[in-house]
């Protein structure tokens, strides 16, 4: 796991290669798994195959493109009136899922931010996907094998950002 998490990284350039339905599900049940407030559970996935939506999901912003390179693009929403007040929380934690489990299966993944950024970007995404008005959506998941090399992942661990018993 330890390894999964060091290796993992953004990739925004994908090969057209589909991802299986085994892996697909595997990584589903991932984000099933994360922990919620209140086990809330809020969360709704749509997985998107479809070249024309994912064209449309690739215009949410300007760092959305790769959407349309990618075989499959998960749009990771929450359900904002089962968890009204951490649905944010809810639904990153199951990305977070999902690009671990997409790692340890050999698959590229980039992280979309959507539910921020002046509303634009999710309104373009709720019209692609015909997200209802209690569902919010938080951020794309660009899935697939990546047509990238894997950058070098230099060390991390910031020593000044630790704080010990106190600030
Ligand atoms: C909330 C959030 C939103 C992000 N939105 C985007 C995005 O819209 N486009 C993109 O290319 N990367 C996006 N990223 C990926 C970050 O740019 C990336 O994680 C960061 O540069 C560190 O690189 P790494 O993921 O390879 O470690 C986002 C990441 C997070 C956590």
């Amino acid at each position: 796991m330890l390894e999964v998490i060091r290796n993992r990284f953004s990739c925004r350039s994908f090969e057209p290669a589909s991802v299986s339905d085994d892996a697909l599900r595997q990584i589903l049940e991932a984000a099933f798994c994360a922990p919620s407030a209140n086990n809330a559970r809020p969360w709704e996935i749509i997985v998107v195959r479809d070249a024309a939506t994912r064209e449309r999901l690739s215009q949410a912003h300007q760092w959305a493109g790769m959407c349309a390179d990618a075989p499959v693009v998960l749009a990771m929403c929450g359900d904002a009136e089962k968890s009204p007040d951490w649905w944010i929380d809810d639904v990153a934690a199951a990305t977070q899922n999902v690009l671990l489990a997409a790692e340890s299966l050999g698959l590229g993944t980039c992280w979309v931010g959507i539910h921020a950024g002046g509303g634009r970007p999710e309104t373009v995404a709720r019209e692609a996907l015909g997200i209802p008005e209690h569902v919010r959506v938080l951020a794309l998941i660009a899935l697939g094998s990546c047509g990238v090399p894997r950058p070098p992942r230099p060390e991390r661990y910031e020593e000044a950002a630790v704080h010990w018993d106190r600030w």
